[in-house]
């Protein structure tokens, strides 16, 4: 017999209402959204490092001005995304230990290197697209600080997959030598972009639950399916090929039929064992205990202001 709670809650979901902080909830909800809203979180963080490399070196002040202000909105999103994981009772100090104890995970496409300036292009169009598109669905995840953070971030997402394509369109018009470095940033991204939506529906232990619970609203390989067929007349307007020879449309089933993305690689990537995990983890943890004195600081400044505010 479920709890009054219980039937509140599953009411709640039914109707495509949503659950707030404060509402009761099944403990193993709460698991899985703290899982992946921090996961979440800590790949928004991660993934400033791979274009954070460009800053210096952009070819332009411009192009490094738009840089500086996509890595920037990246740690926005990393912020508001810890701040909605907090509503569910764990601390910023507690994921942020699981994150440098290697505990939690953090999306997989932040363990590739960024070679190149075409890098900066491929990961706009290719790993923001990707992103997009398994975000724009999560604005109407059943849990509200969760799905009301994913709206803006989803925006400016959108802004930040234009300034990647426009790049990658800007070399392409350019000489030889950068439409091949366009196109070998793009056969490097291409598969691990592929690769971000998770294993494949019949390896993937938390959809189903996470459907149901109207957390996810699509299956890993339909959104995979999204992405491409996005994907295909974007390529076509750049002028890029995309590396896969098995890609076709078969207009029966009215889906796009794909080789195979490489699994272990992508488990071994989530082992730790990929080309840049260990920077990347040892660069995060290196800021975080450079900035020790920024939260140093923010504490007593807060524990005064409390002291003169209560006599
Ligand atoms: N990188 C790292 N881990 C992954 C990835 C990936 N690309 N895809 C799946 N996994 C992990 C899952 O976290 C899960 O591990 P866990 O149970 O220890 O948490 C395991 O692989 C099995 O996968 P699923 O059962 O399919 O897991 P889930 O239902 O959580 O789906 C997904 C994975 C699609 C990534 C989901 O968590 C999600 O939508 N998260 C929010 C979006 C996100 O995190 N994006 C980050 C990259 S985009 C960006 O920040 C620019």
């Amino acid at each position: 017999e479920p709890s009054d709670e219980e039937r509140l809650f599953d009411e709640l979901i039914a109707n495509e209402q949503r659950i707030e902080p404060r509402d009761w909830m099944p403990d193993a909800y709460r698991r899985t959204l703290v899982r992946q809203i921090s996961q979440h979180a800590h790949s928004e963080i991660i993934g400033m490092q791979p274009e954070g490399n460009w800053i210096t070196r952009a070819p332009s002040l411009k192009r490094k001005a738009i840089l500086m202000a996509k890595v920037q909105d990246e740690a926005g999103h990393g912020l508001y995304l810890y701040s909605a994981a907090q509503t569910l009772g764990t601390t910023r100090e507690e994921m942020m230990d699981q994150l440098l104890s290697g505990k939690a995970k953090y999306s997989s496409i932040f363990n590739y290197p960024t070679p190149t300036w075409a890098d900066m292009g491929a990961i706009g169009w290719l790993v923001d697209g990707a992103a997009i598109c398994n975000q724009v669905p999560l604005c109407r995840a059943s849990y509200g600080p969760y799905g009301r953070a994913m709206v803006r971030i989803c925006k400016e997402e959108s802004f930040h997959q234009r300034q990647g394509f426009e790049i990658l369109l800007t070399l392409m018009q350019g000489t030889d030598e950068q439409r091949a470095m366009a196109q070998d940033a793009v056969d490097r991204w291409y598969w691990p972009s592929l690769a971000m939506f998770g294993p494949p529906d019949d390896q993937s232990p938390n959809s189903a639950q996470s459907m149901q619970w109207k957390i996810k609203r699509f299956s890993n390989d339909e959104l995979r399916q999204r992405f491409v067929s996005m994907l295909v007349p974007q390529a076509e307007i750049l002028g890029v090929t995309l590396p896969d020879p098995e890609l076709r449309y078969d207009e029966e089933t009215g889906r796009y039929e794909m080789g195979e993305i490489d699994w272990d690689e992508f488990f071994e990537v989530l082992r730790g064992n990929g080309p840049c995990n260990a920077e990347r983890i040892e660069r995060r943890r290196t800021a975080h205990e450079e900035g020790a004195w920024v939260r140093e600081a923010a504490a007593e400044y807060a524990r005064k202001q409390r002291s003169t505010l209560v006599p």
